[in-house]
Formats: C-alpha cells, sequence, structure tokens
C-alpha cells in the first residue's frame, strides 16, 4: 500500500514521515513547498511530489492511501478528501478539529460509493480518548451519558497552536439528545481525579464531543480539561474577546505569531486522561496515562498504517480509529499501559 504523507515537512509530518521510513512503510513525502518537499524526498530516499491541496486530484495517481498532516484542517481536508473521493484513495489524517470530523462524517455516503475510508483523527487527537469511550462503552453498552477529559503536562508546537486560534472564536460545545450546542470555555468547572489526585476542570472543546457520539453513539457527551482554577476564570472573563479570533484577519496574523513565536516541543510531557459513563445511577470509570501527544501520534499513525497495510480489504465510509481497530489500539502504543478501571457504582 502505497502512502502519500502530506505536509511531510511540518513538525509532525516529518517525524511521523522518519518513523514510516524506517518502518519499512512504502511512503511517498508531499506539501506545498517545493525545496522542503523534495529536499526530505532525498533525505528519506523516497519519492516527493509537491502540490497545493487543491490541485491533488493530479498527484494521487499510483497513490492507495494519503495521510494528511498539513493543518489547520479546515483549510485542508476538504480540497484533499475530494481529491481522494475522485481517485479511490483513502483518507487518513490527524486533525484534532471538531468542526472537520463533522464535517467528514457528513460525508460517510459519498466515501462509500466511492470505496474508500474517511478515517480522521489518528493523532493523540482522538486516539486515546476515542479508545477509552469505546472501552466505558464496552463496560457500560446502555450508557446514555459520557464525560470525557485530560490533563496535559506537555508542550505545543506552533502549528498547534495555530490550529487551536483556527477555532478559539467559536466556543466550547458539548453534546446534548445527540446535538452539538455551543457552550463556555472553562464553564461546568469540577473537581476530576485524572489518576493522580483531584484537579480543578473547565469545559474545552475536545473533538471527542463529535467523534465518540459516532463511536459508541451516547448522545450526551461533555470534555474536560484540567485547568487552574485561575485559568479557568480568566477563559470565562476574556470570552467576548474571543469573538476577535472570528475575524479573518485577526486569525491569521495571530497563527502566523505562533508559528514564528512556538518553538518545538520538549516530547518529556505525559497525558492523564479520564472519562467517565453513566446510565441513571449506574457510572463506570476509567483512565489511561500516556505519553507526549507527538511521539503518541507518530506511534499512532505509523501504527494504523501498518494494520491497514495488513487489512485484506479496507473499510469504507467515515470511520473513527476505536471502531476500525477497537479500545485495545491504544494499549499496544508505546509507554501506554492497560486502561485503569474504577468498579462500577449504582448498579442493584
Ligand atoms: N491529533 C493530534 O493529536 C495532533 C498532533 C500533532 C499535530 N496535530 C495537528 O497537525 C497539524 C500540523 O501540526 P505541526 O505540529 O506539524 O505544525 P507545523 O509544523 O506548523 O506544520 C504544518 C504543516 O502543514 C502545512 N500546511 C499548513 N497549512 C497548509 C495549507 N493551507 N496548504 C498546504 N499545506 C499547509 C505546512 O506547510 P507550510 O509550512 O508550507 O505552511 C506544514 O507542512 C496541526 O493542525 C496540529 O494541530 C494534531
Amino acid at each position: 500500500m502505497t502512502t502519500l504523507i502530506y505536509g511531510a515537512y511540518g513538525y509532525t509530518g516529518e517525524r511521523i514521515a522518519r518513523v514510516a521510513a524506517k518502518r519499512g512503510l512504502d511512503i511517498i513525502v508531499a506539501g506545498r513547498h517545493g525545496t522542503k518537499t523534495r529536499g526530505l524526498g532525498v533525505e528519506l530516499g523516497v519519492e516527493s511530489r509537491v502540490f497545493e491541496p487543491s490541485n491533488a486530484n493530479s498527484s494521487l495517481n499510483e497513490v492507495e492511501t494519503v495521510l494528511n498532516c498539513a493543518g489547520p484542517f479546515e483549510q485542508t481536508a476538504d480540497p484533499i478528501v475530494d481529491a481522494c473521493l475522485d481517485t479511490g484513495t483513502a483518507y487518513l489524517d490527524i486533525t484534532g478539529e471538531l468542526p472537520v470530523f463533522e464535517a467528514l462524517a457528513e460525508r460517510d455516503r459519498e466515501a462509500e460509493e466511492a470505496g474508500i475510508p474517511l478515517l480522521p483523527g489518528l493523532g493523540f487527537d482522538i486516539v486515546p480518548t476515542d479508545c477509552l469511550a469505546c472501552h466505558l462503552h464496552d463496560r457500560l453498552p446502555d450508557a446514555t451519558q459520557l464525560r470525557l477529559g485530560v490533563e496535559a503536562r506537555t508542550d505545543v508546537s506552533g502549528g498547534t497552536v495555530a490550529s487551536a486560534v483556527e477555532h478559539a472564536g467559536r466556543g466550547a460545545c458539548i453534546r446534548r439528545d445527540g446535538v452539538l450546542e455551543r457552550a463556555t470555555i472553562g464553564s461546568h468547572s469540577q473537581e476530576i481525579d485524572f489518576g493522580n489526585g483531584s484537579r480543578n476542570a473547565g469545559l474545552l472543546p475536545l473533538a471527542d464531543v463529535s467523534t465518540a457520539y459516532y463511536t459508541t453513539g451516547i448522545e450526551n457527551i461533555e470534555t474536560y480539561m484540567a485547568l487552574p482554577e485561575l485559568a479557568t476564570h480568566t477563559l470565562q472573563l476574556t470570552q467576548p474577546l474571543s469573538a476577535l479570533l472570528a475575524v479573518t484577519p485577526v486569525k491569521r496574523t495571530v497563527q502566523q505569531l505562533a508559528r514564528w513565536l512556538v518553538g518545538s516541543p520538549s516530547e518529556r510531557g505525559s497525558v492523564f486522561v479520564w472519562g467517565e459513563a453513566s446510565h441513571g445511577e449506574e457510572t463506570v470509570c476509567s483512565r489511561l496515562e500516556t505519553p507526549d501527544p507527538y511521539a503518541l501520534t507518530v506511534n499512532a499513525t505509523t501504527t494504523a498504517l501498518q494494520r491497514l497495510n495488513a487489512m485484506d480489504t479496507l473499510p469504507t465510509g467515515f470511520e473513527t480509529p476505536a471502531v476500525v481497530f477497537d479500545a485495545d489500539f491504544v494499549l499496544g502504543l508505546d509507554g501506554v499501559e492497560g486502561f485503569h478501571d474504577d468498579p462500577v457504582t449504582g448498579s442493584v
């Protein structure tokens, strides 16, 4: 299976391309910048292709799978998916952007008809939380409520900040009775035990509000992030200012600044992932600890490519990682121990 890695000279794309090449995967590196793309291709000893996302159609010959690593994905996913649908090429990416998941889910039937999978979210967002959601659903199949949260002790890349800015003007989001609703970032503040003592956490728009719904069918979903109490109050007070980021020229300037100012992450952090599913009084709670998100992203994408390579036929339509590879997929990644399950509470 030949995989074209688009955005291959970005911070994350390059790390994925290097590990993919080392694991013997058949890859082509691609991106919009000629010198950077060709230079990486020469260094890794693989073919390179230079094109803009809007011209992807003519650049996918003899490619079975595209792995899109060029974000913000709200700017790149649509044109590349168009090309994948036209050419019958499987589409994978590492987005963590909620609107991108929703947009791709709407293209499920097109992908079914084209006979290809649309499999976004193969990075830290959303593999561990998606697998945890699936695990919680396995523990309590008739759950009607799901809450997921992360406590990250890590740095982020400029590209990740740029992608966060892409959506910052829109606030948080929860799913209620199957429908997405707007909410205030940092609201619903509460104490959550992520596995190392209680921490203050508030609502943050993690993409699981979209994906966990497709993975589990649970219709009420909230996502949290551990935040110092001061940060929660600051986020609530500055929410009106975030509307400025909905103005495109302001957003593009802040994104450019982020790319200049934010250095490479140290890659020494770890992340605590928490989830709770309930049905009436009955509740199950499980936790996971993962290594640094960038290391996990590189491992998850390259492992996913190997797993897809080994399949006789690929799935078709919109898919989530836990549905394609199951809840235990995350447990096979370096540095991830098993799920830590609390006993069921409230059962009769
Ligand atoms: N799911 C996860 O957990 C996870 C983990 C890591 C990263 N990510 C996401 O992956 C993306 C890349 O992150 P990064 O750390 O690699 O950032 P980065 O170093 O800034 O790299 C971004 C790459 O995307 C390309 N790109 C951006 N906009 C483009 C466009 N409109 N058309 C074509 N190419 C475009 C860039 O090319 P130019 O330099 O030519 O602009 C560059 O190659 C971000 O959206 C980030 O949030 C997600």
